[in-house]
């Protein structure tokens, strides 16, 4: 069967990432979380002690960056210059801090060109905020995810408490605000829905029942291309 690619965009916590990882499995793509690229780049910064408004010193960091995904029982781990750094990056300190460090044009620059470099050979499901608008326009299938700010503020506390961090629900809420803010109208790549994006509002729907309509809307597309080249 032909691969294709699928851009999964939208806010913080509607559900993006679960979906994506369940979406690649049922269809044995590669998954991949452009969010953990960025967010390993800010404990790098945050490690280092680099100044954001420094454009030399953004660059001079970058060039010291290497990420990399691995599979592990539980999914894939985000290392970052060989360390494990998938508990850490999802930690609140960085949570506040990515939006301010994914808005520098360098940082954007090098991201964008390793997310291209992994869609190569396509049979990839990419979720992020520029997937289907700049990383690949052409992309055969966009979803841009939505879902009610408390439904969403819900499942992120859920999801921290999982991994032992324990926040109350206001915290979380400006910590989405906020990054729906800088993130929507930021000049590099803000986070919009592509024009030929189908939009999913997941505020009702149960996990399952998300990635089951992205697998569908994907094998429609899949057999769509089939019919295409016969
Ligand atoms: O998990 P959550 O939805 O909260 O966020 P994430 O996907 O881990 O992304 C963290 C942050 O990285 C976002 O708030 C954006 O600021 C940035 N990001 C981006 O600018 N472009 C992407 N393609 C992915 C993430």
């Amino acid at each position: 069967m032909r691969k294709i690619i699928i851009a999964i965009d939208g806010y913080s916590a509607c559900g993006k990432s679960s979906t994506a990882k369940m979406v690649a499995e049922a269809l044995g793509y590669i998954y991949i979380d452009s969010g953990a690229m960025y967010r390993a780049v800010t404990l790098y910064f945050h490690e280092h002690h680099v100044t954001l408004s420094n454009e030399r010193e953004v660059e001079k960091a970058l060039e010291g960056i290497s990420i990399e995904f691995k599979r592990h029982d539980d999914g894939l781990h985000t290392y970052l210059n060989g360390m494990n750094v998938e508990d850490e990056i999802r930690k609140m300190y960085v949570s506040q801090n990515v939006s301010e460090v994914s808005a520098l044009a360098a940082v954007r620059r090098q991201m964008v060109g390793q997310q291209q470099k992994m869609g190569k050979h396509k049979g990839v499901v990419m979720d992020g905020r520029d997937i289907g608008t700049v990383v690949f326009p052409d992309a055969e299938l966009k979803v841009f995810m939505m879902a009610e700010m408390s439904v969403r503020a819900y499942r992120r506390q859920l999801e921290l408490l999982n991994k032992q961090q324990m926040l109350n629900l206001d915290e979380i809420v400006e910590n989405l605000e906020k990054r729906d803010h800088i993130d929507s109208t930021r000049a590099e790549s803000p986070l919009t829905q592509a024009e030929d994006a189908l939009i999913l509002d997941t505020t009702n729907l149960t996990l399952e029942e998300q990635a089951d309509i992205v697998v569908g809307m994907a094998l429609e597309r899949i057999l769509d291309d089939s019919k295409k080249l016969v």
